[in-house]
């Protein structure tokens, strides 16, 4: 079996990778001539653990990249589409799948025998069968179900961890209109043993997507609304009231031998600087958007939202009760990427808060330690102090605001005390132990 991927971003390049480690011969095909490049010298053109290793070792054995979408569709048995799907501040804008979807259609023409067309893109339910499969059937005067299969495939990976979720998946959900393309989904996750595989219709594959980062968005905002409440109502942390919501059983639950687990979840469970990414945002702001369309009033989701949009500046707020004014402080912002273990800056909450602090007229100096590369094209027009090392972003300046859980952060309030004893410290992530700073904000506290 062949397999041709069209889009070799985070999960099209992971998805790619991780199928030709298993043995599948797989072509990564972008429109980036210069990522194609890359990853046919064994070079990931994005920072993800272990995806080198993978492409050194399987390039030009099992693994190919190209720019030739229509040679790779007919040189291949089942295409991934696996393109980006922003949000355009209105709902979810598919140019990107409409596009390809029109030339893989342009493609199927030509091609004698059964291919299947799986979305692994993630879409609003109803995009596969309403707006892929017309366009592949008109692109390619073929009927699907008959001539060609159609079916959507969601990703569930983590950016920071995506090559270890890819590999070792907690579920694989296969929704296809048709026996044979369900069977060719299946044969093509065979070497996945032991994974809980659901199969399903493609519109039920597509909300299963949608509902899983809409629950993990949920608890986020629920987590930093109650952190609110605690600094409103004074005298708690938040901290130590999500650790007593932790030891439930429901988060706790116990094995058969008595000891107790925590559930993963409960790091979701946590209060701090708001969620971003290239995912959970525009996700459930298309998921709200489609909602209020089919007339659906999608009051908790948008409440979500409203949550995180006040959460991401109020470590500024919280830095404001030190300064009566911002203009001319010096303030380094620790941590770019939306999350650890990744450089995606894609809405990081970082973007907030150094706009916020730069209109205020402070002096921003940055770090991160996989970041800073895609800093500089996010903040090409501002004037940032890009720094190399933590030593230096902490030096001479008046505060420190953590944004993003990198575990280097951990020698933070050592280097602070001796490098700028004075500064304030807001942990937007309330990841250092308060005590071991002498100025510090927290959320929530
Ligand atoms: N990033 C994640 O963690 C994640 C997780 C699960 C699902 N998803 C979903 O997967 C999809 C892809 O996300 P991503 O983060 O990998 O995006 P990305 O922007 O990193 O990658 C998309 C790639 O598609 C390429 N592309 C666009 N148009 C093309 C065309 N016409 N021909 C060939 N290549 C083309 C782009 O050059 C880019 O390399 C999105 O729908 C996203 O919501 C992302």
């Amino acid at each position: 079996m062949k397999v041709s991927v069209i889009g070799a971003g985070y999960v099209g390049l992971v998805t790619g990778a991780c199928l030709a480690d298993k043995g599948i011969e797989v072509i990564c095909v972008d429109k980036d001539p210069e990522k194609v490049r890359k990853i046919n010298d064994g070079i990931p053109p994005i920072y993800e653990e272990g995806l080198g290793a993978i492409l050194k070792k399987r390039i030009g054995n099992t693994i190919c990249a190209a720019t030739d979408l229509q040679g790779s569709v007919l040189d291949s048995d089942i295409t991934m589409v696996a393109v980006g799907t922003p949000f355009d501040g209105k709902e979810i804008d598919l140019a990107q799948v409409k596009d390809v979807s029109a030339q893989i259609g342009r493609a199927l023409k030509g091609k004698n025998g059964y291919h299947a067309v799986i979305v692994k893109s993630t879409v609003v339910p109803g995009t596969t069968d309403e707006v892929v499969l017309p366009i592949l059937e008109e692109a390619s005067g073929k009927r699907a179900g008959r001539d060609f299969g159609v079916g959507m495939n969601p990703e569930f990976l983590t950016e920071g961890q995506a090559v270890a979720d890819f590999m070792k998946p907690d579920r694989i959900v296969l929704g296809a209109n048709d026996e044979k393309t369900l069977s060719l989904l299946e044969r093509l996750y065979d070497a996945f043993d032991g994974t809980p595989i659901l199969k399903t219709n493609s519109k039920t594959a597509e909300m299963i997507k949608y509902a899983s980062n809409a629950m993990l968005a949920t608890q986020i905002s629920f987590a930093n609304e109650l952190a609110g409440l605690c600094s409103a109502l004074g005298g708690m942390d938040v901290v130590d009231v999500m650790k007593g919501v932790h030891l439930s059983g429901y988060l706790r639950p116990a094995a058969k031998d008595g000891s107790r687990v925590q559930a993963p979840i409960s790091s979701f469970l946590e209060a701090g600087c708001g969620f971003g990414g290239s995912c959970l945002p525009k996700d459930v702001k298309a998921l709200i958007s489609h909602g209020e369309k089919a007339g659906t009033k999608m009051g908790l989701l948008n409440a979500v939202i409203d949550v995180n949009r006040r959460q991401l500046l109020e470590v500024v707020r919280l830095l404001g009760k030190h300064f009566a004014s911002m203009n001319g402080i010096r303030v380094t912002v620790l941590g770019l990427s939306f999350k650890p273990d990744t450089d995606d800056m894609r809405e990081s909450p970082a973007i907030p808060v150094i706009r916020d602090l730069l209109s205020r007229g402070a002096v921003v100096k940055v770090f991160d330690p996989v970041a800073i590369h895609e800093a500089r094209k996010v903040f090409a027009s501002d004037p940032l102090i890009y720094c190399e090392t933590l030593e230096y972003a902490l030096a001479d300046t008046d505060a420190a605001i953590l944004v993003t859980r990198w575990e280097q952060f951990n020698r933070v309030p050592e280097m602070l005390a001796k490098a700028s004893p004075d500064a304030v410290f807001v942990d937007g992530r309330r990841m250092l132990d308060k005590r071991s700073f002498s100025r510090y904000e927290g959320i929530g506290l």
